[in-house]
């Protein structure tokens, strides 16, 4: 079983052996069994940012999905190895912007003869070329913390902007934070012929959305949203901006998942909360925050892992850091030093905005 205590051993005994060589990175979906291990937790801009934090360490691995551990690569020197504990944990979201689509969607921009007016911001759940895409053209990356900062800068730049690939959180950021219409954004899609919009559409849109979303947080409806309410008296929900716009127009918070964390642990006890994230993350705030008599509940009546988050369990980091242990480098992400070049101009302006 996971929790298995001989492997709880045998992972503690692995990184003991490995000591200083091996920094452990935990995004906060990851499994309870796995984030104990982890000497970092975050949201993916923390860990973005944190990735370099222990230049000693000569392997880095990346609990977490694929998109995060590449820009864990990327913003890390050749002498630091990436790792990731099993290669199939993905992104659905990231794989729904591929790079033959996007350099289409330029071409589209460009016979519309708007593309020198478009600034690329792409969200951090996006592959490494998508990344060297936007840094090539001008463009910068965001994360859930700072999609709003990173939208403020990229209108400074020019008059519309390309988001890829979340709509959503391109679409509530522009709408919820910054006060933008609905009718400034039209969706892209990229199974269409020109996206499915006319040059005119393009030419008045100042938010080019990317047809994206994510699977797991589109499983809250604005009936997670009334039912909770109707259930729970006073309850305060807070909710990921990968959700629908009607969920987060509908929500009393929303933000990252540093975000929703810290938000709970400024909650006064007695407070009630629904919240509309990942289920690692909203049972292990349940239980810890339960004896501060904080009444936490999962948004949704149906249970949602993100189930690529969960491809990295307790066996498969025993496994790794066995592995390494024994010298033997295995699951490395290296990004090609092409792709890695473009991309980190894009990551590097994110990390620079105010
Ligand atoms: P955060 O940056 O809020 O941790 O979100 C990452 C993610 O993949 C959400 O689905
Ligand atoms: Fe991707 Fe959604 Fe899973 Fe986040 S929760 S890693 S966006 S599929």
């Amino acid at each position: 079983s996971p929790s298995d205590p001989d492997l709880v051993e045998r992972a503690r005994a692995a990184k003991e052996k490995l000591g200083d060589k091996v920094f452990v990175l935990g995004h906060h979906y990851q499994r309870d069994e796995v984030i104990q291990f982890a000497d970092v937790t975050g949201d993916s801009f923390k860990l973005a940012r944190d990735a370099a934090a222990k230049p000693s360490a000569e392997y880095i691995v990346f609990c977490g999905v694929h998109f995060m551990a590449e820009s864990a690569d990327i913003l890390t020197g050749d002498e630091q190895k990436v790792v990731l504990p099993d290669l199939a944990a993905g992104c659905s979201m990231a794989d729904m912007a591929t790079a033959e689509q996007v350099a289409e969607c330029w071409d589209v921009l460009t016979e519309a003869g708007v593309a020198d007016q478009v600034v690329p911001v792409s969200y951090m759940n996006s592959s490494a070329d998508i990344k060297a895409f936007t840094g090539k053209h001008g463009g910068t990356i965001c994360t859930s913390s700072n999609a709003e900062r990173a939208l403020n800068w990229a209108f400074e730049q020019g008059e519309k902007v390309l988001f890829l690939p979340d709509q959503h959180l391109g679409r509530n950021t522009a709408v919820r934070d910054m006060g933008m219409s609905l009718d400034d954004c039209v969706l892209y899609n990229p199974h269409k012929p020109n996206g499915g919009l006319t040059v005119e559409q393009l030419r008045a849109a100042k938010m080019i959305l990317w047809r994206g979303h994510c699977s797991v947080h589109g499983r809250f409806s604005l009936e997670s949203v009334e039912d909770v309410r109707a259930r729970i008296p006073g309850v305060n929900v807070l909710v990921h901006p990968e959700c629908r716009h009607e969920v987060v127009a509908a929500a009393d918070h929303v933000g990252s998942t540093e975000y929703i964390i810290n938000t709970l642990e400024a909650a006064p006890a007695g407070s009630k909360w629904a919240i509309g994230t990942e289920l690692n993350l909203v049972r292990r705030l349940a239980n810890r925050f339960a004896d501060q008599d904080k009444e936490i509940v999962f948004l949704d009546k149906t249970v949602c892992f993100c189930s690529t988050m969960n491809r990295i369990d307790l066996p498969h980091l025993v496994w790794t850091l066995e592995s390494l242990a024994e010298g033997n480098l295995v699951n490395q992400i290296q990004v090609d030093k092409e792709t890695e070049s473009f991309a980190k101009l894009a990551l590097e302006r994110m990390l620079a905005l105010p």
